[in-house]
């Protein structure tokens, strides 16, 4: 049976599908069979940052309009053999693209993953219910900006009413120097605010956007790397760690590292 897990967030734009990517590559490192399924339908682009967008013959609507089986649908990852991804479509007919027939999709999943990881689309709308509507544990991202932390608060009292047994908070493109001069709020304080768990911890890394571009995740050579390694262990219940954003930014190199991203 495979854990279903929706990465949402309310907020466009603050790290939904990159998270989803690359928490599915860190689950496949560490031996799991994961799918990411792209829900975001009419607006994807999880095919585009897994660099899948050239091989996909059928979507999720083709297999919820019945023209063809699921695992027709799923395109293995390059790099990674135990990972696949479900792309979404640019158009689709709005009658037959329901909540139900998403949780079935997904619920048809169930046998061959260990973990089914749901791209949710922004809002709280339609969309927004068709992708909660299949999940049973959620991971609301959210960034250390005002307004993210707002809607992130919305989400959370939205989901207490889905069918979510488990719940917790990423906190995505965190900049360490700017938490210890106190122009960023830190990560445990939003975790406070919105009164919710912290399963992870992913800074700001100007790799992401170059690698997620040309469709490539993350790897060793990212400072981001780490965090989402730790991360996917948290998922995976065998640690409790997060990634320690200040940790290059504190002592006496720490201090010229800082000062010298000032500078830039
Ligand atoms: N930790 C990060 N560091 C730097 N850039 C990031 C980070 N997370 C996401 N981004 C960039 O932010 C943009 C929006 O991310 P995306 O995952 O598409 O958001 P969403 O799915 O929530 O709309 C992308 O260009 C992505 O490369
Ligand atoms: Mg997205």
């Amino acid at each position: 049976m495979a854990r279903k897990i929706v990465l949402t967030s309310g907020k466009g734009g603050v790290g939904k599908t990159t998270i989803c990517a690359n928490l599915g590559v860190a689950l496949a490192r560490l031996n799991k069979r994961v799918v990411l399924v792209d829900v975001d339908i009419g607006l994807n682009n999880l095919d585009v940052v897994t660099g899948v967008e050239n091989k996909i013959v059928y979507d999720i609507v083709d297999v919820i309009e019945g023209k063809c089986r699921i695992k027709q649908a799923l395109i293995q990852d390059i790099n990674f053999p135990n990972l696949y991804i479900m792309p979404s479509a640019h158009s689709y007919n709005k009658a037959q693209v329901t909540a139900e027939n998403v949780k079935k999709v997904i619920e048809g999943l169930n046998d061959y993953f260990d973990f089914v990881l749901i791209d949710c689309p922004a809002g709280i709308d339609e969309p927004f219910k068709r992708a909660v509507g299949g999940a049973d544990e959620a991971l609301v991202v959210v960034t250390p900006h005002l307004s993210s932390l707002r809607d992130a608060d919305k989400v959370l009292m939205i989901l207490s009413s889905y069918d979510i047994k488990e719940y917790s908070l990423v906190v995505n493109r965190v900049r360490g120097d700017m938490v210890l001069y106190k122009e960023m709020i830190d990560c445990k304080k939003i975790s406070e605010l919105l009164d919710a768990r912290l399963s992870g911890v992913i800074p700001e890394d100007d790799n992401i956007t170059t690698f997620l571009s040309v469709g490539r995740t993350v790897n060793k050579s990212c400072e981001s790397y780490e965090a989402f390694m730790m991360l996917a262990k948290n998922i995976l219940g065998e640690t409790n760690k997060v990634y320690d954003y200040t940790e290059k930014y504190r002592g006496l190199f720490g201090f010229f590292k800082r000062a010298l991203r000032r500078k830039i």
